[in-house]
């Protein structure tokens, strides 16, 4: 069994796919959920579906490695951030190296770096009339949106298409393709 560990801070959409996705796998087993605030939405997902959760303190996850504990006694195979928005330090980066991934709703290294999360990007994407936009799931290195491109996929926009609009057709991207690849990344 391979142990996904999923980081996020927000409503957990991506979360959630990814959990349906692998719901009856015997092969990948969502092992915990780690939030970066207590009024994420992803921790009512935890619960919904029984899995373990956690809170993190910032300051003691950038200062110290407690945390390594937790992914050692869940057997983490694979870190999967979904929107999960803080820099991740750099004795993590180096105790899972090409084992924690990312997904940005941008075409990086377009709209990428620090700031440059949810609406911003697709506000930025929006005024700089890009033709298209989408999705970029990369493993994490300790730069902000610039470790190893492992998978992009991209659709068009159209002048009349609101930030709003854009955020949507990227989420939709993101929806169908984060579980997929993660698949892959597990069981090659
Ligand atoms: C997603 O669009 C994800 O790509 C983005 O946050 C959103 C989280 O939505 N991540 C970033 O911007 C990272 N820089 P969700 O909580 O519904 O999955």
């Amino acid at each position: 069994m391979k142990n996904i560990v999923i980081f996020a801070s927000g409503r957990g959409s991506n979360a959630q796919k990814i959990i349906a996705y692998f719901k009856d796998s015997d092969q990948v087993n969502i092992r915990c959920i780690i939030a970066s605030k207590q009024t994420a939405g992803v921790l009512d997902l935890a619960k919904a579906n029984e899995i373990s959760s956690l809170v993190l303190d910032k300051q003691n996850f950038n200062n110290t490695d407690d945390i390594l504990t937790t992914l050692k006694e869940c057997k983490t195979d694979l870190i999967v951030l979904a929107g999960f928005l803080w820099k991740i330090p750099l004795y993590l980066v180096k105790a899972y190296p090409k084992k924690i991934v990312n997904i940005h709703p941008a075409l990086l290294p377009k709209y990428g770096g620090k700031g440059m999360y949810g609406h911003h990007i697709h506000k930025a994407v929006k005024e700089a009339k890009e033709k298209e936009s989408g999705i970029t799931i990369h493993y994490v290195n300790e730069i902000y949106d610039d470790g190893e491109i492992i998978y992009q996929t991209s659709t068009e926009l159209s002048n009349d298409m609101t930030a709003d609009d854009i955020g949507a057709a990227v989420l939709k991207l993101e929806h169908k393709h984060f579980p997929r690849i993660i698949d892959k990344i597990l069981l090659p």
